[in-house]
């Protein structure tokens, strides 16, 4: 059964049919063209995959397409650009926390929704905020540092 959605994602609004078992990665990776959500799993265990809906990290491999109708969702293409990179990717890129880059948008967006709710973390903040996105390259050092060196830019950024 096909059903119409309209969904704004990265602030655009979007109407589309969808089937009503198409998960919201294959909504965005293949009617959307926005490949930057990664399918690893797609059970829930990886990570790769989350985006944010409406501001909270999600698993958009675990989400149906119509369930996201009327709500916003932000893909790793919605935030910073090549020419503005987000502090977070920012931060990443400086400390070599991308290898592969399998992992690293479903990462920063779960990093990014933790600092939204809590900008001032902890080093065990961020690791419990990170326990659902596996890496298999980096060892995962570099990936909390670059979190907790984003979340001391952005905190600097408030207080100027
Ligand atoms: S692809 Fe969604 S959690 Fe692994
Ligand atoms: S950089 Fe390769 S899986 Fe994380």
């Amino acid at each position: 059964m096909q059903k119409t959605i309209t969904v704004t994602v990265n602030e655009i609004k979007e109407t589309h049919r969808v089937q009503s078992n198409q998960t919201l990665l294959s909504f965005l990776r293949e009617t959307l063209d926005l490949t930057g959500a990664k399918e690893g799993c797609n059970e829930g265990e990886c990570g790769a995959c989350v985006v944010l809906l409406d501001g909270k990290a999600i698993n958009s491999c675990m989400t149906l397409a119509v369930e996201v109708d009327g709500h916003e969702v932000t893909t790793i293409e919605g935030i910073g650009n090549p020419d503005s990179p987000h502090p977070l990717q920012q931060a990443f890129l400086k400390n070599q926390a991308i290898q592969c880059g399998f992992c690293t948008p479903g990462t920063i967006l779960t990093a990014l929704c933790l600092l939204a709710e809590n900008p001032n973390p902890t080093e065990q903040d961020v690791r419990e905020a990170l326990a659902g996105n596996l890496c298999r390259c980096t060892g995962y050092r570099q990936i909390i540092d670059s979190v907790l060196e984003a979340a001391s830019i952005l905190q600097k950024g408030v207080a100027r």
